[in-house]
């Protein structure tokens, strides 16, 4: 059996399609969305992503403004751009890129971004609503991962959901999104990392088997129980001497091996990456929404 491949392509082009009508009713009452994005240094991976944030903006209607600052900027300025945003009236979202500079210190700047307008959900008045399920903006790629397993069918709801990493921005939030006592959530959640002992015994037990530890290839068709949901949401570039530019994009499991396990899989690129962006496009709008005095959260 083969598994069914999760378009998230697809799923991120409806999302954004939903989004158009909605951003059109705000515009016309006054309230467009407006999204803020700041880049440092010249990360090529970050810019690529932060070129089709713009895009993205700029399809759906939104406002938006781009920043792009050299990778020798100083904190403090980045800090002073961050005040001027936070008081502008027609910016509902700041996203500042990651990862930074190392001369510019990350938890400094995510604390300076004005909570209402994270739409990244990584400042810590955020992190702590997740936590307690009384979310505002929830992290985009773990909220574009739950999306993804509900418009897909396999709700977590009592499933076994194991995540491999703990990072901030995917498996940490992805593993507290998914154990919440919320709708497309409720499941029980098991996370792995690099002192967990084991990996395989435990990622055999998984319904829905998370992949978010940035190492190509690493989940191997006998780490997976048949039947299982996975998600993988590497972003790995490995060397390929048959493609033009000598390299090809590979996520964290071994898709062709494992797609004969699974039941569900998606692929990278074409899975979880659309889904980032998507959910960004629906933070924005929610921060609107509440300027506009329609949603109290
Ligand atoms: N770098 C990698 N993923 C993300 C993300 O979701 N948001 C930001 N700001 N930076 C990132």
């Amino acid at each position: 059996m083969v598994a069914e491949i999760i378009d998230g392509k697809a799923i991120s082009e409806q999302i954004r399609a939903e989004l158009v009508s909605e951003v059109k009713r705000l515009t016309e009452k006054g309230f467009r969305p407006g999204l803020a994005v700041v880049l440092v240094g010249e990360n090529p991976a970050s810019q690529v992503y932060v070129g089709k944030k713009e895009q993205s903006c700029e399809e759906l209607g939104l406002y938006s403004e781009c920043y792009r600052l050299t990778d020798k900027t100083p904190e403090e300025e980045l800090l002073t751009l961050i005040d001027t945003l936070n008081k502008k009236e027609e910016i509902d979202g700041i996203l500042v890129q990651l990862p930074l500079p190392k001369h510019i210190n990350e938890e400094k700047v995510l604390l300076r971004i004005d909570p209402d307008k994270d739409v990244d959900g990584f400042h810590p008045v955020n992190v702590g609503r997740m936590c307690i399920g009384n979310p505002r903006f929830l992290p985009c790629t773990p909220s574009g991962v739950q999306e993804l397993l509900v418009r897909t069918g396999h709700n977590p709801d009592g499933k076994h959901v194991v995540v491999l990493g703990r990072s901030n921005i995917v498996g940490k939030p992805v593993a507290n999104i998914l154990l919440q006592k919320a709708k497309g959530a409720n499941a029980t959640v098991t996370i792995c990392h690099s002192a967990t002992k084991n990996i395989a015994e435990i990622t055999k037990q998984a319904d829905v088997l998370v992949a978010a530890i940035g190492k190509p290839k690493f989940v191997t068709a006998d780490m997976v129980k048949p039947g299982a949901v996975v998600i993988d949401v590497g972003v790995n570039r490995i060397e390929d001497k048959s493609t033009k530019s000598g390299t090809r994009l590979v996520g964290d499991v071994d898709f062709e091996a494992v797609k004969n396990v699974a039941s569900a899989i998606t692929p990278v690129p074409g899975g979880v990456g659309p889904m980032t962006i998507a959910m960004l496009m629906k933070n924005t709008v929610k921060s609107a929404q509440i300027r506009a005095g329609e949603l109290k959260i």
